[in-house]
């Protein structure tokens, strides 16, 4: 068994930095669609999901580079191009949304995809003894859980 630089299996920790691309990728596309909604919302609920959705985009950026430097920790080399993002997300895109449900909708089920792909890397990263990146993984969901409970409680 080939040994990384970190002790951790070779083969194991390149199948990981792929999906953690995986993951990087969809949290772009993610990060675009709280953007989009931050810009475009509009109703009486403006001022509030504005600055809601600005926290998100702000959290997703954070997430963005803890992700890509756990990539670069594990010797992998992070996705970096919109034409790669494109081509491995599964998080949906929204487009001119301005109506609040719809708005939330979208992060309901844009969290909901990141969560699918962080269990995926919580199962892979757990079998290959990987603590930094299980680790990591388990505050993303235990945060984005959280998150979810609270956008369902607005949709009521
Ligand atoms: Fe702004």
């Amino acid at each position: 068994m080939a040994i990384s630089i970190l002790g951790l299996d070779k083969n194991k920790t390149e199948v990981l930095v792929k999906e953690l691309n995986i993951l990087l990728a969809n949290f772009q596309v993610y990060y675009q669609n709280a953007r989009g909604l931050h810009w475009n919302i509009k109703g009486k609920n403006f001022f509030e999901l504005h600055l809601k959705f600005e926290e998100f985009y702000t959290d997703a950026q954070e997430k963005v580079d803890l992700i890509a430097e756990r990539i670069l920790t594990l010797q992998g080399t992070p996705l970096h191009t919109f034409k790669e993002y494109e081509a491995l997300a599964s998080v949906p895109v929204g487009k001119d949304i301005s109506n609040d449900e719809q708005a939330v909708k979208l992060i309901v089920d844009s969290l909901a995809e990141l969560l699918k792909i962080e269990r995926v890397i919580l199962e892979l990263s757990g079998e290959a003894d990987d603590e930094g990146t299980n680790s990591m993984m388990s505050d993303f969901i235990s945060e984005q859980e959280k998150t979810l409970w609270m956008m369902n409680a607005w949709l009521g």
